[in-house]
């Protein structure tokens, strides 16, 4: 039974638009938190020139697994298990980082971690993208992000929408230098770093 996520199947579209472009010239790109899969079959699909390598917590797998089952693209890899609190990441080395909803999900040591695990894994040449939700200057930028905010800390308090400059900080001190701020449907954005 493959797992279905309605953001995804919304969210996939607007995302798209942007990999197509920003991803034209990558070849192995790493995705962290690839949930249900959605997202790596349907970029996989559309973006053959890419090795796309999902990952995610062990659990996530099986779902996963349904989709690439179902769709049988040569270009998408199995899934691997990737815990971003692990030091050592066994995976390869990439091109390209995408990761969904997944900064505010996990702590902030964990977003951290994300962006150590990038440098270790990164190629010289790297564009890195994220797609979420994201404060400025410590706002939110609407009362639908302020509400799913307190719902997220409500679940555990160490998740919360996190802010633009804070990710940036971190990416900054891996060396990425910020592309690209682009808004998506629903209050999201599309984070993109080169470097
Ligand atoms: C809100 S879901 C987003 C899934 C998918 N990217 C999407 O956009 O639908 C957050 C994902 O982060 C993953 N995740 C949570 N903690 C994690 C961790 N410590 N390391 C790696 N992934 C984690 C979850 O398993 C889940 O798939």
């Amino acid at each position: 039974m493959k797992p279905f996520s309605e953001a995804c199947e919304r969210n996939r579209v607007p995302i798209l638009t942007v990999l197509a472009r920003v991803f034209a010239d990558r070849r192995r790109v790493l995705e962290i938190g690839s949930g249900t899969g959605q997202h790596a079959v349907s970029f996989g699909a559309a973006l053959p020139h890419l090795a796309w390598q999902p990952s995610d917590l062990p659990h996530c797998h099986a779902g996963i697994r349904a989709w690439l089952d179902a769709t049988r693209l040569p270009n998408v890899l199995p899934p691997v298990a990737l815990d971003l609190h692990d030091p050592v990441w066994d995976v390869g080395r990439f091109d390209a980082f995408f990761s969904a909803n997944v900064v505010h999900i996990v702590d902030w040591v964990g977003v951290e971690a994300l962006f150590e695990g990038i440098a270790r894994h990164r190629e010289a040449d790297c564009r890195v993208a994220l797609y979420g939700p994201f404060n400025y200057g410590g706002r939110f930028t609407s009362e639908s992000n302020a509400a799913f905010d307190a719902w997220l800390r409500r679940k555990d308090a160490a998740s919360g929408i996190r802010d633009r400059d804070a990710i940036d900080a971190l990416a900054r001190r891996i060396g990425l230098r910020l592309l690209e701020d682009n808004p998506m449907p629903a209050n999201n954005r599309l984070l993109v770093w080169g470097g």
